[in-house]
């Protein structure tokens, strides 16, 4: 069967084109609907330098960039990045880049970091470094609007193993809660070749997320806890945080 080998779970799964099949109800439409929404919330200025990190395939950041913004998409996947890539332009660029780096000091009035793109890491260092980038990366004052998982809602949702089919693959989805981390294992056959791929994201509550948030010199302005922008709630499925630099 083959593996992710030595890389780290982050850096193979994302990079293969098994998780875009797998997850492709996250879609554009998807992406347009809450940055529509966020938008109208944040109330954006026209000229705004847009950060859209772990951007994926860049579904928010080019429909960012298509609302007049200045967008830049940053992804350790190659493969994401080239395939964003095809839709750069003056407005919109798209890099290959760690997260845990700062990428350009103090340049941007907002930072989006969407979908559970955090809680990666084997180092809890790790995903503060993730925060501190982001901070040294905002101008003083800027926003930082970050969307994760909702830990309750995953406990309270919890299904150990389900099958799923799409674009002829049958994925055997098993998954595993701890204190620590929500565990997701991928199996599935295609070409003839068995995969076994898995997701490990930090069991984060909301409560530790904010902690977190505050002692990297952020505060928190509002919190939602879905992409119509309800309001958070203990059964809320997102944690979504907009928080300012200070
Ligand atoms: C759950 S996907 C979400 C992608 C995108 N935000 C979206 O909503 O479609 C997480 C993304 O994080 C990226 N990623 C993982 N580790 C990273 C790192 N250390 N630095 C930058 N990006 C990373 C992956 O390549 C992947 O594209």
């Amino acid at each position: 069967m083959a593996t992710p080998g030595d890389k780290a779970w982050y850096q193979s799964w994302f990079d293969t084109p098994w998780y875009h099949v797998l997850y492709k109800h996250r879609d554009f439409k998807e992406a347009e609907s809450f940055i529509d929404n966020i938008c109208q919330y944040l109330g954006l200025a026209a000229n705004s330098v847009v950060l859209d990190l772990a951007c994926g395939k860049g579904r928010h950041a080019i429909y960012l960039a298509r609302k007049g913004f200045r967008v830049v998409g940053l992804d350790l996947s190659a493969r994401n990045i080239a395939e964003a890539t095809q839709h750069a332009n003056d407005r919109l660029s798209f890099h290959i880049h760690d997260m845990r780096r700062l990428w350009k000091p103090a340049y941007f009035d907002v930072a989006f970091n969407l979908f559970t793109s955090f809680g990666y890491f084997e180092d809890k260092t790790d995903d503060e470094a993730v925060f501190q980038s982001v901070a040294a990366g905002l101008k003083p004052g800027g926003l930082f609007v970050f969307d994760y998982l909702h830990a309750t809602h995953v406990q309270e949702t919890h299904v150990p193993r389900e099958s799923q089919f799409h674009e002829g693959i049958q994925f055997s989805i098993s998954r595993h809660l701890s204190d620590a981390w929500i565990i997701k294992q991928i199996e599935f056959e295609t070409g003839g070749q068995a995969y076994c791929f898995y997701e490990k994201v930090r069991n984060f509550s909301p409560e530790e997320l904010a902690t977190m948030l505050q002692r990297c010199g952020f505060e928190i302005i509002r919190s939602f806890g879905n992409y119509r922008l309800d309001p958070l709630s203990a059964d809320s499925p997102r944690c979504i945080y907009v928080a300012r630099r200070l």
